[in-house]
């Protein structure tokens, strides 16, 4: 069965109060992501820069968190395996959640949670994003230097932004991004 998302149950059930939980995405969720996805992106989504990187590279779909409240599917983020200049981690995104259910902490939640499970791991070292610096930096992502990581695309160097347990993770990525392993493999 379908879980319920906003998008089938926000009529029957407008916005409630409730904070979010997050749990692993499964298939069936994958309606809702993509409708959600929709919603927040636009159809100008498959022209992102970030979107070419998820092209090249796959997502890892245990790495794939739906934010709930009181049931409800309401956001969604995804994690794509990279490396960059030979060091393995991950990039985060598409991060959004549901209009109707904003400002509840169910962003931030996702953003933290997808991380810790995937530099728990301890197969990669740094999540990286392409976002704004006022809803990232008070999570701990901080700036890359300008310009050194290069995708396949154009992006604006000052929102390319890293998380890491490592300090020197910022200053030392740079080159274009490969798949996960490449630095190992070559
Ligand atoms: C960005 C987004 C995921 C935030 O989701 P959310 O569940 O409302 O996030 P949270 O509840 O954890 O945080 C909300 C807070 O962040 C602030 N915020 C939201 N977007 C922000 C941004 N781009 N820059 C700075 N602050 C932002 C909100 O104003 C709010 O502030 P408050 O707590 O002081 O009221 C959501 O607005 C969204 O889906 N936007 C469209 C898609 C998008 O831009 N995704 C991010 C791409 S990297």
């Amino acid at each position: 069965m379908t879980a319920p998302s906003v998008f089938v149950a926000a009529e029957a059930a407008p916005p409630q109060p409730g904070s979010p939980d997050v749990r692993l995405a499964t298939p069936e969720d994958d309606q809702f992501v993509e409708a959600l996805q929709a919603l927040a992106f636009g159809p100008g989504r498959f022209a992102r820069t970030a979107f070419r990187v998820r092209e090249r590279f796959p997502i890892d779909p245990s790495l794939s968190l739906i934010a709930e409240v009181n049931g409800i599917a309401c956001g969604s983020v995804w994690m794509t395996p990279i490396s960059v200049g030979g060091l393995d981690g991950y990039l985060l995104g598409p991060l959004a959640t549901h209009p109707n259910f904003r400002k509840r902490g169910a962003g931030k939640l996702l953003a933290r949670e997808v991380t810790r499970l995937a530099l728990e791991r301890g197969e990669g070292g740094f999540v990286l994003l392409v976002g704004d610096r006022d809803y990232y930096c008070p999570l701990g992502w901080v700036p890359t230097e300008l310009g050194a990581i290069e995708f396949p695309g154009p992006v604006d160097p000052a929102r390319v932004l890293v998380y890491s347990a490592d300090p020197t993770m910022a200053a030392r990525l740079s080159g274009p991004i490969k798949a996960f392993g490449a630095g190992k493999r070559s």
